[in-house]
């Protein structure tokens, strides 16, 4: 890892509570590269590393783009056809890399709440921003990566093209939309619902350091990549989970064909045993002290999320099993602390995982949420996946994060599964 302000101190956090703590402390930051962009900070400018009263003016704006009923509209009208067709179309050839097509199905949405249009039906245009996107997570997990200079120079190159072909064009056409509405041909509910209409809507503002086209390209583009790779990497994560398990529960895999609050809870089992950031990282901006340890200015603290979530105190004797069925001795959240906490704490939590459910016996209501990838998983299992015998299933070895994956070919033993 490359950082331009030297590292003082690395110190190790692996306690539930201290990180929580870690998460909410106002002097640990996620800003580990103060170059600019042209500088090579690939990440400058962009939420996901801004701090203190900027951070917060961003993340209040792009918050209202997850509003719950919007995000039920979401599940049931628009994905469930789309995941239909597309998981039945990979089915259909008898073999898939389910990273592959993961990564296809979450960006259907991605891009529409980020704010690019991708014409799903255009297979090169939908090809090319899942590239784009594939790029982007690279130099989102830059923290973590073996090559970090490597990583810069195709992501500048993969935003030039993103810029061009996606940016320009969706900014250009809601640009055109918000001046329609100022001439009162158009009404607020005609405007495109997403989180660059959002940006290019509060570009005057200030606080929210949003003048360039750039910046706001860039920002979306966290969006879409945020909810593009990490859904898919825990697709992946739950089907080789639940194949494990099939010797041991096979019950599992059918309920997860039948029951879409089991395939929830099997999402939110997946993400506490392999969360897609197994170490989260701060940056000491100032000396302070967390759960009573001293931390030095320009220290780096690592939050060791995977040894945290399986506290056996807080997730039971068995926290270092697969049980979709735990009853947790304590009132976290199932996934533990896979979306992170405190002001950077995962926005699109609830359109990848949808609500926590009390238990596995309580009722859910009408608008409880399951969340896209425990619906993927569902629709996925459904067709009797097996590991492909002769197609690898390997993990990204551009990275630390042992939870993720470059390919995960199966082959498919069910493909004709229909709903009716
Ligand atoms: C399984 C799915 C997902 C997982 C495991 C996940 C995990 C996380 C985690 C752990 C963080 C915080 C990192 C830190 O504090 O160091 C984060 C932040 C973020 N996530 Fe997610 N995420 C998922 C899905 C999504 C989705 C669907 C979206 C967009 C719709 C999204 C957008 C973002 C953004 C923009 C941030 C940065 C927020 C900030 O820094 O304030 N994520 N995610």
């Amino acid at each position: 890892m490359r950082i331009v302000e030297p590292i003082t101190a690395e110190i190790v956090l692996t306690d539930f509570d201290a990180i929580k703590q870690a998460l909410t402390n106002p002097h640990l930051s996620r800003t580990f590269d103060k170059r600019t962009y042209a500088d090579g900070n690939v990440r400058e400018g962009v939420v996901s590393i801004m701090h203190g009263r900027a951070h917060r003016d961003r993340r209040r704006l792009e918050n209202m783009q997850f509003r719950p009923d919007h995000l039920k509209l979401y599940e049931q009208e628009l994905f469930s056809p789309i995941l239909e067709q597309m998981v039945s179309a990979a089915a259909t050839k008898g073999e898939a890399d389910l990273f592959s097509l993961g990564e296809r199905l979450a960006i259907v949405l991605a891009a529409k709440r980020a704010g690019f249009d991708v014409d799903i039906e255009d297979q090169q245009a939908h090809e090319d921003i899942v590239a784009y996107v594939d790029e982007f997570s690279q130099a989102s997990a830059i923290v973590d990566a073996k090559d970090p200079d490597a990583i810069r120079a195709t992501v500048k190159e993969a935003h030039v093209g993103f810029h061009e072909q996606f940016g320009v064009p969706s900014i250009e056409r809601r640009v055109q939309a918000l001046a329609a509405l100022e001439r009162g041909e158009i009404g607020e509910d005609d405007l495109p619902h997403d989180i660059l209409t959002s940006l290019l809507r509060h570009r005057d503002d200030p606080n929210l350091g949003l003048a360039e086209d750039s910046v706001i390209i860039r920002e979306a583009g966290t969006y879409l990549q945020g909810g593009t790779h990490t859904s898919s990497q825990t697709l992946i994560n739950a089907v080789d989970l639940l194949l494990d398990s099939v010797s041991g529960h096979p019950e599992y895999w059918q309920q997860t064909k039948t029951d879409l609050a089991f395939a929830q809870r099997c999402m939110h089992e997946t993400l506490r045993l392999r969360p897609t950031t197994p170490k989260a990282k701060r940056r000491a901006e100032e000396a302070t002290t967390v759960a009573g340890i001293e931390i030095p200015q320009g220290a780096l603290v690592v939050l060791d999320l995977v040894t945290a979530n399986r506290d056996p105190e807080l997730f039971g004797e068995d926290a270092e099993v697969f049980n979709p069925d735990r009853l947790l001795p304590s009132r976290h959240p199932q996934w533990g602390l896979s979306f992170g906490g405190g002001p950077h704490i995962c926005p699109g939590r609830k359109v990848a995982g949808g609500l926590q459910q009390a238990g596995p016996s309580a009722e859910l209501g009408s608008q409880h949420l399951y969340g896209l990838v425990a619906m993927m998983i569902q629709a996925v299992v459904r067709r009797d996946p097996d590991r492909h015998p002769k197609k690898p299933q390997s993990r990204d070895d551009r990275t630390e994060r042992f939870t993720r994956w470059r390919e995960y070919w199966t082959i498919f033993n069910n493909p004709g599964w229909s709903r009716d």
